[in-house]
């Protein structure tokens, strides 16, 4: 990151007299900024100098077309509006996650894992459930071609427009040096909590319906028909499976979930490997759940639990696969925090200073581990601002 730095500063140096031969440096620097940035939480450049870099590969490239390539940063720019999704195949079908709820289920889980390889011991890795909108992207020999949504799992919606305005997603990605000439990744795109509640903010000064939750703020950016839209959401993309991959004859491939996990940290690709971690127990597995579990607020996005992996891509390949799940994965999930239930009634009641305090009284409805059956609401106008009425569905967040 010192090098960036300092090849930044050089350039910015002869900012005014930059000419084709330095548009090749240019994009490198911005791509390392970008990847700083957005993909390791690490500020390397001041945006008045991110700028200034980003405007002279502009021009420079506005001055010399035939050197544009496809892979610029420059080349993120929204053009036009999607007025159709195109739907397309994913080269290997979106599986889904066999879901689990206690240690118990774990326990029975690592048991069925350990038979199928016939091993007494099995390395995990686990990470957290992203609580967002699923995705599956394509590099071609370097280049990202292709985004697209989960759809039914097999055929989605190709979003590529509105990817490309994901930073955390690099145009360009250097696979085939690691002798990766075509590689489908999979991933969620989510909205930060701090992000949410300012679009949610913004809709509720435009007297707009407000979102749920950031899951659903994140899926709806993604099928927006105006890509400079999706920009302003400001969203990020974490991948964190490699469904298909093509190597080249003398490629060594890759081996373990995690080491692939840490690839795509390297590429400039943000993945889970910030947030995953290696296990050899699943003892250790469930009391790490349950830790993570306490502390699911400190993370800036949300997440609805952990998903648990055999490291192992060999031993992935011995447990298999049901047309549902892959074996070899599966999801432990938190507590849902937030849950649809009826109003039944709104009573008065006064507390012991004479205050009169609204309670809805709901269908009762597990939420956040306790069961719901009454909920305080503050003030009337509350109650008079969201127009609530008896025998609607109300939605509660713990
Ligand atoms: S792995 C073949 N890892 O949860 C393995 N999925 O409820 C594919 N999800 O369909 C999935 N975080 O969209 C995996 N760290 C993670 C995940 C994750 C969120 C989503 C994914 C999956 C859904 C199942």
């Amino acid at each position: 990151m010192k090098n960036l730095l300092h090849e930044a500063q050089i350039l910015l140096q002869q900012i005014a007299t930059l000419n084709a031969s330095h548009i090749i440096a240019l994009r490198k620097v911005i791509n390392n900024a970008d990847a700083s940035y957005y993909v390791h939480d690490n500020s390397i450049l001041v945006d008045a100098d991110y700028d200034a870099l980003f405007v002279a590969l502009k021009k420079l490239e506005s001055e010399n077309p035939s050197l544009i390539t496809i892979d610029s940063p420059t080349q993120r720019v929204a053009k036009g509006l999607t007025n159709k999704f195109e739907n397309v195949a994913h080269l290997v079908p979106m599986l889904s996650l066999e879901n689990s709820y206690n240690a118990t289920d774990l326990l029975a889980w690592d048991k069925k894992c350990k038979e199928a390889c016939n091993l007494t011991k099995i390395e995990y890795c686990i990470e957290p459930k992203y609580d967002g909108a699923s995705l599956s992207v394509i590099y071609d020999n370097n280049i990202l071609t292709r985004g697209a949504t989960r759809g039914n799992g097999v055929m989605g919606d190709d979003i590529t427009n509105n990817i490309k305005q994901i930073k955390s997603i690099p145009l360009g990605a250097a696979f085939t040096k690691h002798g990766i000439q075509q590689v489908e990744l999979r991933g969620e795109v989510v909205m930060t909590k701090k992000s949410f509640d300012y679009y949610n903010a913004n809709l509720q000064t435009q007297g707009l319906p407000l979102l749920a939750n950031a899951r659903n703020a994140a899926s709806g950016s993604l099928r927006l028909k105006d890509a400079a839209e999706v920009a302003k959401r400001n969203l990020h993309a974490i991948l964190y499976h490699v469904s298909y991959v093509q190597y080249s004859t003398e490629a060594k491939p890759l081996e373990t979930h995690f080491e692939t996990l840490q690839l795509l940290q390297e590429l400039g690709i943000k993945s889970s490997a910030t947030e995953a971690k290696v296990f050899d127990s699943i003892e250790a597995i469930i009391e790490y759940c349950n830790t993570y579990e306490l502390q699911r607020d400190e993370l800036p996005f949300d997440i609805d639990g952990m998903v648990i992996k055999v490291n192992n891509y060999a031993l992935q390949d011995a447990i298999g696969q049901t047309s549902h799940h892959p074996k070899w994965a599966i999801a432990f999930k938190f507590k849902a925090r937030q849950a649809t239930s009826k109003l039944l009634d709104i009573e008065y009641q006064v507390g012991r200073t004479g205050a009169v305090t609204p309670v809805a009284k709901i269908e009762p409805v597990a939420v956040g581990g306790v069961t719901v059956s009454s909920i305080s609401v503050h003030n009337h106008e509350n109650i008079l601002a969201k127009d609530l009425r008896i025998g609607d569905t109300i939605l509660i967040e713990r």
